[in-house]
């Protein structure tokens, strides 16, 4: 722990700056090169992401998904969403916190779980977590899926902070631009 000062604060503030992505707003090709995705850290510091499936950005409207690199040191806010979500460590190593406490007043300690290359995790709806790179030599890059896009994302200053004084991201970072851009339509 002691990961949390990392981020946030200084990611809200940029977030509004940041000149990002297209926004596909009449369709996506079928076949793209990721290494032509634009990526963007979002004003986050240690992180590159790059939405390879979006809701608002792309249209999709049941999974969305990232491919992020987060530099050592670095990591997630304490946050939760109501979404399934699930991970697959492509490189590098570093630590999940968890707290499986959605039923109590606030977070509590975190469960620490070691994360991998080739290892794959998901966070349980509502869950509240963190992703931290903990190794000091190298990036991690991890491919995210979430259902139930766009995403909210409720923040936390710190495991002991109550649920109810989460505060709420919406739209979230990399949603910002195309989500004031694009009216998010409900039928598939
Ligand atoms: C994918 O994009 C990268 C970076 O633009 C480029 O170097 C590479 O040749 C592209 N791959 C293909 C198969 O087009
Ligand atoms: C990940 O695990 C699968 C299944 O054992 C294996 O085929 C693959 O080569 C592994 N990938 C890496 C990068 O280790």
């Amino acid at each position: 722990m002691g990961y949390q000062w990392l981020i946030f604060p200084i990611a809200l503030l940029f977030a509004a700056t940041a000149e990002s992505s297209h926004c596909a707003t009449d369709g996506v090709p079928i076949v793209r090169n990721i290494s032509a995705i634009e990526e963007d850290s979002y004003g986050v510091p240690g992180l590159s992401h790059i939405t390879i499936a979006g809701s608002v950005m792309h249209g999709f409207k049941e999974v969305e998904v990232w491919l992020q690199t987060i530099a050592p040191g670095a990591g997630t806010p304490i946050h939760r969403h109501s979404c399934e979500e699930i991970f697959v460590v492509l490189k590098g190593s570093g630590t999940l916190n968890l707290a499986y406490t959605s039923h109590l007043k606030y977070p509590g300690t975190p469960q620490e779980f070691r994360i991998f290359a080739n290892s794959t995790f998901h966070i349980p709806v509502n869950d509240v977590h963190q992703v931290l790179n903990t190794n000091e030599h190298e990036d991690m890059q991890i491919l995210v899926v979430i259902s139930r896009p766009p995403v909210k994302v409720y923040i936390y200053d710190d495991w002991f902070m109550p649920h109810t004084a989460a505060k709420l991201k919406f739209p979230f970072l990399w949603d910002e631009k195309c989500y004031q851009e694009l009216p998010v339509k409900d039928e598939l």
